[in-house]
């Protein structure tokens, strides 16, 4: 039987914690990392544990195009060439400067349901703003979101993830099939507007990729589709999760609510326990490119190796009472923005857009109260994250 809900995937992860916080899975071919030093040590080390599986998926022209300017899946030196190219744009300095944008559109998305008392935190308010706030900064239409959202739907969906589906083959022929025609719309409609952006260019980040030199050497059209493509998809779907988890964990904590409420300065802090608790991209994959060891295991080179961030955001050995949910946790250092070389580079923007999204929802309703029984959340296996999440509000 495969395992759907997340306090079942929480107590699979216990079971599995206690074969060893490294250990090999036959039913998923592959080597499952489960403690923090040792995910730390593998996300660490891209020379042994390698980014790029993309030997290990079934050759497809829509995946591949998809794949090639994707740096999130790529390995030194390529990925930190391509990372370069932007990383400027996301410093916490740059990025505190869409503060006011930010604002704007939170209050704006809010106002649309003012009188309604009761609205769909995820359709309304997670999902738009992030998606909005990005789409600008690649310049891209984000009136065009629904459509960006069938797309992370699809990529996302994957109902077949669990404890029983093999990892030593990312993905079969099927998947891919079924998806095919998801990524040759997405590489299509990225290609018009790259080359729009080529034409006409714009002040905006894909304007600046079509004109940056990567080692002396211009990014061609097909190369900045998975570049931008990586951006628009990362930049939203996790900050979606986190303020629908924020909300949803709030729900079930009402004294560390009224605390928020009353002091909006615990804000940053109870967001990195939200974090930390519902990490959205439980588990990472890499590679390993030879002979070597983790948590005094040996791993043979070519296998895949899971670091599973969720577990160690949850050993006990760097966690008192990892399972507590506590707003004053200090220090807390969970690995949801990953570690190294490709540790998260839209980190400051996600907290940005959460801690102005939820100060403005505490500013103006005094309750806020999740429907539970109609709450929907994707396949933990995927990611922690509702899709549906009904709330009803009375103004502050
Ligand atoms: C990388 C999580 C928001 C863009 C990553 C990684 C994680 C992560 C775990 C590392 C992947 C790996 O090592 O294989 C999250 C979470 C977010 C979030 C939990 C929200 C709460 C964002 C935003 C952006 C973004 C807002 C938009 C700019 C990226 C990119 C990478 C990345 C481009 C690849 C970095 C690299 O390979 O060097 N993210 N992310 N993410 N994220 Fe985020």
């Amino acid at each position: 039987m495969t395992t759907r809900t997340l306090p079942d995937l929480f107590t699979w992860l216990e079971d599995a914690r206690r074969t060893g916080v490294v250990h090999y899975d036959e039913r998923q071919r592959a080597w499952l990392v489960l403690g923090h030093p040792e995910v730390t040590a593998v996300l660490g080390d891209p020379q042994r544990f390698s980014s790029d599986l993309g030997d290990l998926l079934p050759r497809q022209d829509d995946l591949e195009l998809f794949r090639r300017g994707n740096f999130v899946q790529l390995d030194p030196p390529r990925h930190d060439t391509l990372r370069r190219l932007v990383s400027r744009a996301f410093t916490p300095r740059v990025v505190a400067g869409l503060a006011p944008r930010i604002t704007t559109v939170t209050g704006e998305l809010l106002d649309e349901v003012a009188d309604a008392g009761r609205f769909d935190l995820i359709d309304d308010l997670a999902y738009p703003l992030p998606v909005i706030v990005i789409a600008e900064l690649l310049g891209i239409p984000a009136a065009d979101r629904t459509v960006f959202r069938r797309w992370a739907d699809a990529l996302f969906e994957r109902p077949q993830a669990g404890p029983d589906e093999p990892l030593a083959r990312m993905m079969d022929d099927d998947a891919v099939r079924t998806i095919a025609p998801v990524l040759r719309e997405m590489n299509e409609y990225l290609l018009r507007h790259v080359r729009a952006r080529r034409a006409a260019p714009g002040d905006d980040l894909t304007s600046g990729l079509v004109h940056a030199e990567a080692d002396g050497e211009r990014l061609d059209d097909e190369e900045i589709i998975g570049f931008v493509g990586l951006l628009l998809l990362a930049g939203h779907i996790t900050t979606t999760a986190t303020l629908g988890n924020t909300v949803a964990t709030l729900d079930r904590h009402p004294d560390a609510a009224a605390r928020l409420r009353a002091d909006p300065g615990l804000l940053p802090d109870a967001i990195e326990e939200v974090l930390r608790l519902r990490t959205p991209f439980p588990r990472l994959a890499r590679r390993a490119t030879t002979d070597t060891t983790v948590g005094g295991m040996t791993v043979p080179a070519g296998d895949v190796v899971v670091a599973w961030l969720a577990a160690a955001n949850r050993d006990p050995r760097v966690f008192a009472d990892p399972a507590r949910f506590d707003i004053g946790r200090s220090p807390n250092p969970h690995l949801t923005f990953g570690h190294g070389i490709h540790f998260c580079i839209g980190a400051p923007l996600a907290r940005l857009e959460a801690r102005i999204a939820m100060e403005l929802l505490l500013r103006r309703y005094r309750t806020i109260t999740v429907d539970t029984g109609a709450a929907v959340f994707r396949n933990p296996w995927v990611m922690l994250a509702p899709t549906k999440l009904p709330v009803a509000v009375t103004p502050a």
